[in-house]
């Protein structure tokens, strides 16, 4: 409830004890209405249900809603039905002590829609079994069977109840509800012979001209039109927009076999309420001498039938009374108006005791069998004050039972009020309420009482009227507060009294009732019944009229008796129960949506005692809760109680009150509950918790930000855990299996290497493969790059051959390859560069420092010869041209020259001149030294005049000159490597002497003895 006290301004306080000014009747009204206007039509008084007929349907009785209400505190949920049938349950359950709902308002504003909802509520919400099923549907559908016997279109309400009605619904040990028992009260039987304008008698004669098959009405003599029928016209008003009565009709067949009719008895049940209909329709002539004789003979012939009874003892019964004096039975024949009551009453007598058989059926077939041990949910749907223009004996009944409800009301409101105080331990403070005692004693009392009077007036002998009733009331009781007369009242309040009326002051407001005929109402139980209805062969007709009624000598109770005895047995019932209470209120006479009319209302606030109820609940403290809850819903505006406290919980609620700087005078502190005087210390306390909830809902929202970010941040964190377990575990796996594997291999290498000299074995099988292998893998990576690099690895011994074997082939393909690229200049080059290793391959120290320098074509290019010299050669092509130095054979001189080898020919130029032509034919021999110098010798024959002896040359590019002339002139074979000396011809038979030796550097020059000196220098690669 707490939660809505912020909305207080626009929809009101859900509780009235909640209002400041809680004595101001418009206050009161004001917060209906906002309330109202919200469609909020339920609101409370304390634990009391305060109700406002919508009069349309709200979408707030759903299954949904039913849950919503289900085992939740009766505060903690906004005010509804559910709530007080729940809280009731629960009560039921945990204290196992038997409750009762009453359930009290005007005709229309809404009571048996309550007690509807409230039955629904539990055929829904509670524990169910096969049998209690049954037992569910039997009560629900008791409600139809009743409404369409005892309801009936008034101008109030379309759907009437004409009866009080309490229902005991009883749980078992479960509580699932297993049985049933209905009592009724004051079946408003008048209705059956007359109805107001605009009115209607009771549903069920409609639904069943409307509704029965057209067999069933020929069966029953009916007609399928109400205006037939005497008893069906006289309210004019047949047909109703708000009720369907074909299909009502069909509804209330299948409830009566739900409920366990058979249908002989649903015949036999129809039977009667046919022949009221046609009861209603007899019709009386008068004699001369004034005796009423039947002209409608058709009628007896049905009802006789209908009824079971002979036709002539009907006819009999219906035109003459019979008394009984001294044992012995008179009859005497009635006059017109007599007959005519005399019938209606039988009509009344027929239908209301039907009506009561109907509710014993039902009863029958609710029964819990071991009732014993059930728990009990009484709901009390009965009449609320009635206050009309004229008021009678009806309206006086009501009224009485409700001054006694509201006596019950206060007694246990107040006495619940004393006992909590006590409980918690808080003084008492008296409250000022009226008791109403006083006016039940009045009309009560023994001997002295209103309805003592009726009886004694209604069976003295003598003329008893309805005058002399008031008479007698008037001596007897004329001087009560509460009760006056148009003769005794002051001459203001006789203004508005007629003479046949008296005024009783009830709790509520005064009330004025008319005492016109109300001795026949309350007498006409007295009139013996004819005896007629008890000889019936009808079985319901039998057991509602018993024979042993007849032969009761004793006097019968008065209608006002009875009622005063179901009454105080009703009380009695109610007071052993814990009450709930609800009340209704009507909004508007219109039966329309949204329409609030004041005037109305507060004369419902007034007469439903509403005020009253207030003041009594408000008379100490306007708000109390439980310890727990108080200090759970409003512990964060302290610092010392949020976010818990840990101490007694009395404690911490001083703890918060005293925080939030409440005055002693504003709350008292009981035994487990804070008690708080004032509404307004509640919506202060109220308001502060609304402005603490913003900031604590930013605080709630990043604390669960934070939560929930950590909570799958852990989440995350403890996956890559799981994930790097995995991982590493197979990680460890792989690397254990890796190193057994190792272990393995190292562990067969070694033996392998152990016996690797032996023959091939599973032992050194593995090392000899890997062996091979690692041979064949090395060989791979390392071999040889090119043609001339000669390294090769070395082979095991078993691979020695195929080793060199691969050695030859790869090398043959390399050469093959390598050929393969080979141009023919480069042919050419090789070509001389193997004639020159030929020659000087290990024979002269220079030659290595040949070989990597490739051979020119000539050393001389034409612009460096002599044109001349090139001339006087003529056709000779020149093969080679290289600048050399020569020395004289006399005195060894070195000159620059030119040697130049053409195809036939070396030719030895100094500049223009042809100095010596040696033809290759004449070439004897070519001389060299093994040393590093360039000096040679071109040996030419001794005989030949032309030449002058051997040449003496030397070539800065020794081998490479010496390998073309050795091609040139063919004498590869010709070259002569010298140790030590050279000897030469020097002309005319002398000879010369060219002495080599290593030094330092290259000299060449004449020796002491004539030879030519060459010092060859000594070369790094020696
Ligand atoms: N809670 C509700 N929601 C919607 N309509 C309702 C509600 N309560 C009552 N009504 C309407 O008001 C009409 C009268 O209600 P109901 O028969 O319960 O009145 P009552 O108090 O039992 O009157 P009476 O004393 O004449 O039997 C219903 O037929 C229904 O149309
Ligand atoms: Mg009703």
């Amino acid at each position: 409830m707490e939660s809505a006290l912020t909305a207080r301004d626009r929809v009101g306080v859900q509780d009235f004890v909640l209002l400041e000014n809680h004595t101001s009747e418009a206050a009161f009204i004001e917060n209906l209405r906002k309330r109202f206007k919200e469609n909020l039509i339920y609101t409370y008084i304390g634990s009391v249900l305060v109700s406002v007929n919508p009069y349309k349907d709200l979408e707030i009785y759903t299954k949904n809603h039913m849950e919503r209400y289900r085992g939740v505190n009766f505060y903690e949920v906004s005010p509804h039905v559910y709530a007080v049938s729940d809280n009731s349950y629960r009560s039921m359950r945990t204290e196992r002590k038997d409750q009762c709902i009453l359930i009290s308002g005007e005709s229309g504003a809404g009571k048996t829609e309550a007690s509807k909802k409230i039955l629904q509520y539990y055929a829904v919400t509670c524990p169910a079994s096969d049998q209690v099923e049954t037992v569910k549907d039997r009560l629900l559908q008791s409600n139809p069977v009743l409404e369409a016997f005892g309801n009936a279109k008034t101008l109030r309400n379309d759907n009437s109840s004409r009866f009080g009605k309490y229902m005991d619904i009883q749980f078992d040990f479960k509580g699932a509800p297993v049985g049933g028992h209905i009592l009724n009260y004051l079946l408003e039987k008048s209705r059956v012979v007359h109805q107001n304008h605009g009115e209607r008698n009771f549903h069920i004669f409609y639904q069943l001209i409307e509704g029965g098959e057209e067999d069933l009405l020929r069966r029953l003599g009916l007609e399928r039109n109400p205006q037939q029928y005497q008893y069906l016209v006289k309210g004019n008003c047949p047909k109703v927009s708000s009720i369907n009565d074909r299909s009502d009709w069909k509804v209330v067949r299948k409830a009566l076999s739900v409920i366990g009719f058979s249908e002989d008895e649903v015949e036999e049940l129809l039977n009667i309420i046919a022949s009221v209909l046609h009861l209603g329709n007899i019709q009386y002539g008068g004699e001369d001498s004034g005796n009423a004789y039947i002209t409608t003979d058709t009628q007896i012939k049905y009802l006789a039938r209908l009824l079971g009874v002979d036709g002539l003892v009907l006819k009999e019964a219906l035109t003459h009374k019979t008394i009984i004096a001294k044992g012995e039975e008179l009859k005497s024949p009635l006059n017109l108006e007599q007959a005519s009551s005399a019938r209606d009453a039988l009509s009344k007598a027929v239908y209301g005791r039907t009506f009561t058989w109907l509710v014993n059926k039902i009863n029958v077939s609710l029964a819990y069998k071991t009732y014993k041990n059930a728990s009990v949910i009484g709901l009390l749907d009965i009449y609320g004050f009635e206050v009309f223009q004229h008021n009678s004996f009806e309206q006086f009944c009501i009224n009485y039972c409700n001054e006694k409800l509201q006596q019950l009301f206060i007694e246990l409101t107040l006495k619940s009020e004393q006992d909590e105080y006590e409980a918690e331990g808080i003084t008492w403070e008296p409250v000022q309420y009226f008791n109403n005692k006083i006016i039940c004693d009045l009309v009560e009392e023994k001997f002295k009482g209103i309805i003592s009077i009726l009886d004694e007036e209604c069976l003295r002998p003598g003329d008893a009227s309805d005058i002399t009733f008031l008479e007698k009331l008037e001596n007897t009781v004329g001087g009560h507060a509460h009760l006056t007369t148009h003769k005794l009242a002051d001459g203001k309040t006789r203004k508005v009294m007629g003479r046949e009326e008296f005024r009783l002051l009830h709790y509520a407001g005064e009330v004025n009732y008319n005492v016109n005929g109300v001795l026949s109402c309350t007498h006409s139980l007295c009139v013996v019944h004819p005896q007629v209805m008890c000889m019936s062969d009808n079985k319901i007709l039998t057991q509602c009229f018993d024979r042993a009624e007849l032969k009761d000598s004793k006097r019968p109770e008065t209608a006002a008796t009875q009622f005063k005895t179901s009454l105080a047995k009703l009380m009695e019932i109610l007071m052993s129960k814990e009450p709930s209470y609800v009340r209704c209120i009507k909004p508007n006479d219109a039966k329309q949506a949204g329409r609030f009319d004041d005037v109305l209302i507060r004369h419902q606030v007034k007469y439903l005692g509403l005020m009253e109820n207030l003041r009594v609940r408000r008379a100490g403290f306007a708000y109390r809760r439980h310890y727990e809850t108080f200090l759970q819903r409003y512990k964060s505006l302290c610092p010392e109680t949020w976010p818990s406290w840990q101490g007694k919980l009395a404690d911490g609620v001083s703890t918060l009150v005293k925080h939030l700087g409440y005055k002693p005078e504003e709350y008292k502190l009981g035994r487990s509950k804070i008690f708080i005087r004032f509404p307004k210390t509640l919506f202060a306390t109220e308001d502060a918790l609304e402005t603490r909830k913003h900031s604590l809902a930013s605080k709630l929202q990043s604390s669960w930000k934070g939560y929930s970010q950590k909570t799958k941040y852990r989440k995350l964190r403890s996956s890559a855990v799981v994930v790097q377990a995995w991982w590493r575990g197979i990680l460890a796996c792989r690397r254990a299996q890796r190193k057994r594997q190792a272990a393995n291999t190292i562990r067969r290498f070694i033996k392998g290497f152990i016996y690797r000299h032996n023959e091939r074995c599973p032992e050194n099988e593995y090392f000899l493969d890997y062996v091979r292998y690692s041979f064949l893998m090395k060989l791979r990576r390392n071999l040889p790059k090119s043609v001339l690099d000669k390294s090769w690895p070395t082979a095991p011994t078993a691979l020695i051959e195929a080793s060199e074997q691969l050695r030859k082939l790869y090398m043959q393909n390399m050469v093959w390859g390598y050929c393969k690229r080979i141009n023919p200049e480069w042919k050419h080059q090789l070509e001389q560069k193997m004639v020159a290793s030929e020659i000087f391959k290990n024979k002269k120290d220079n030659y290595p420092q040949s070989v990597p320098k490739l051979f020119m074509g000539t050393r001389l290019n034409g612009e460096e010869i002599n044109p001349k010299v090139l001339q006087s050669l003529g056709s000779e092509t020149m093969k080679y041209a290289v600048p050399v130095t020569k020395y004289d054979r006399k005195g060894y001189k070195a000159r620059p020259r030119q040697l130049l080898l053409t195809s036939n020919c070396a030719v030895i130029v100094e500049e223009a001149k042809l100095k010596q032509r040696i033809d290759y034919a004449a070439l004897k021999g070519i001389s060299v030294s093994s040393l590093s110098d360039g000096v040679f010798v071109l040996h030419v024959p001794t005989e030949d005049k032309k030449q002058k002896g051997d040449v003496v040359l030397q070539s800065d590019h020794i081998i490479e000159t010496l390998t073309k002339v050795a091609i040139c002139a063919d004498k590869v074979n010709s070259i002569n490597i010298n140790q030590g000396s050279i000897t030469f011809t020097m002309g005319q038979g002398k000879e010369g002497i060219i002495d080599f030796t290593s030094g330092s550097e290259l000299l060449v020059a004449k020796a002491k003895n004539g030879h030519l000196s060459v010092t060859a220098p000594r070369l790094n690669s020696r």
